[in-house]
């Protein structure tokens, strides 16, 4: 469910026209809905009420400051992967006590600034970093919280290139070494065992391989226990799917995934953490551009859009689908043709859609939007080619307001130097 709907022939995010963003912000843009993101927020929430669940919004999925701080005064969490989110969120208003610091890679610093900021818990990934985490919590005096993220080896069956829990990933400990590695934890003086994390992937259409991690999981809590080693937290981590193609991926309801972890780790008295991210943002996005030429070739006829693989890198890096949806409707009875939908970069790989089928009427001047872009899109995005970061606008009702905005040719060039053996011109 969303709140982008044709309003008499017009696209609308809530209230507002997308015609009225386009003149006014320009295009390409993100623009996000308040609507959709409470809503989601409130589902997940209502959801796993009586499991007591302590969401943390996997805030890598879309980090504006806006959508951060919306979902964090509706009570959610952050889970941050990096010195840089986690700045990020602090800045936002999100509290430390509710911020979890996952990734693999975590440097020295990075792990200070978390202690120093004094944060929910750090899910350690590996054992030299267990080891780091404890001399930098020794050097400033205290005991880390940590929960140690394992890897169940469960096929997540979704994109190669975003599965994380099989033992060929390089996210976790493996699930071998899992025991030995939470007793020496227990004896670490800078370090505070509080529990199990884990997380298999994302984009996730199916219950099973949650419902075989988490198994897993009760499992390795008995198991610890009898070790002596206490295991009061579980974090779930994220990776619910989102429809981007209607009647083809049908994620499961959030019911229905809080269904689950009850089922596998409900009666544990494990304090649960779970770190949506796609699921509460994904479809709270579109992806707004402007048909620059239509431009028929021998076999086929493309839509060269202004934005292009480095706004939004998803159908180049994953063949992702995004749907297409012209924002003023064609008239009725118009017909369809497949076209190939483009960007202006000077890739192969900028495509967004190959012979989708679209209205004919489509062309030069036209609004698409593209759909499902709130999770992993304007986060991902990059300058390749001269291109400015696209500008994110935040919709609510009837208003809206640019949360982030384009930077301008001289910003971006300010952050380059010449080397002074280089004569300025
Ligand atoms: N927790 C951890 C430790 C994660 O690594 C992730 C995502 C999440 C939570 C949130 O997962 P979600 O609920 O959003 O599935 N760029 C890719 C997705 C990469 C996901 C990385 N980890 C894409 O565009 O599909």
């Amino acid at each position: 469910m969303h709140h982008f709907t044709d309003r008499d022939g017009v696209l609308h995010a809530e209230g507002v026209p997308l015609t009225a963003i386009a003149e006014t912000v320009g295009t390409p843009c993100y623009v996000y809905s308040t609507a959709t993101l409470t809503r989601h927020h409130r589902v997940f929430t209502e959801v796993f009420a009586d499991l007591g669940a302590r969401l943390c919004y996997a805030m890598k999925a879309n980090g504006n400051r806006a959508v951060l701080r919306l979902l964090t005064d509706l009570g959610a969490g952050v889970d941050v992967v990096s010195g840089g989110e986690l700045a990020l969120a602090l800045a936002a208003g999100a509290p430390a006590e509710r911020i979890v610091f996952s990734g693999v890679g975590k440097s020295e610093g990075e792990l200070e600034a978390a202690l120093r900021a004094g944060v929910h818990q750090i899910n350690v990934e590996s054992e030299p970093e267990l080891d780091a985490l404890d001399a930098v919590a020794r050097r400033l005096g205290v005991r880390a919280p940590i929960a140690i993220r394992v890897n169940p080896d469960v096929d997540a069956a979704t994109h190669a290139k975003i599965t994380t829990g099989r033992a060929e990933n390089k996210f976790g400990i493996e699930w071998t070494s899992a025991r030995r590695v939470f007793r020496r934890a227990t004896t670490l003086e800078g370090i505070a065992v509080k529990g199990i994390a884990l997380h298999i992937g994302s984009q996730i259409l199916d219950l099973a391989p949650f419902e075989a991690a988490f198994g897993k999981v009760r499992d390795l809590v008995a198991l610890l226990r009898a070790d002596g080693v206490p295991v009061e937290r579980l974090d779930l981590g994220g990776g619910l799917g989102v429809s981007y193609l209607d009647d083809h991926d049908v994620p499961p309801s959030p019911a229905a995934y809080a269904e689950i972890v009850r089922r596998t780790v409900g009666d544990l008295d494990c304090a649960l953490t779970i770190e949506p991210g796609r699921a509460l943002v994904g479809n709270a996005g579109v992806l707004l551009s402007r048909i620059l030429y239509r431009k028929v070739g021998i076999t086929r006829t493309f839509l060269i859009v202004d934005a292009a693989m480095n706004d939004l890198i998803r159908p180049a890096m994953y063949e992702a689908h995004h749907a297409v949806h012209p924002v003023i409707a064609p008239p009725p009875g118009t017909d369809t043709m497949p076209m190939d939908v483009v960007g202006p970069v000077c890739e192969s790989a900028d495509t967004f859609a190959r012979d989708r089928s679209l209205p004919v009427s489509l062309g030069a001047g036209d609004l698409v939007a593209f759909m499902t872009a709130g999770a992993y899109c304007a986060v991902m995005a990059g300058q390749y080619n001269g291109r400015p970061l696209v500008p994110e606008v935040l919709v609510d009702g009837e208003r809206f307001h640019v949360v982030r905005r384009r930077p301008s040719l001289a910003e971006m060039a300010a952050l380059e130097d010449l080397p002074p053996w280089m004569e300025e011109r």
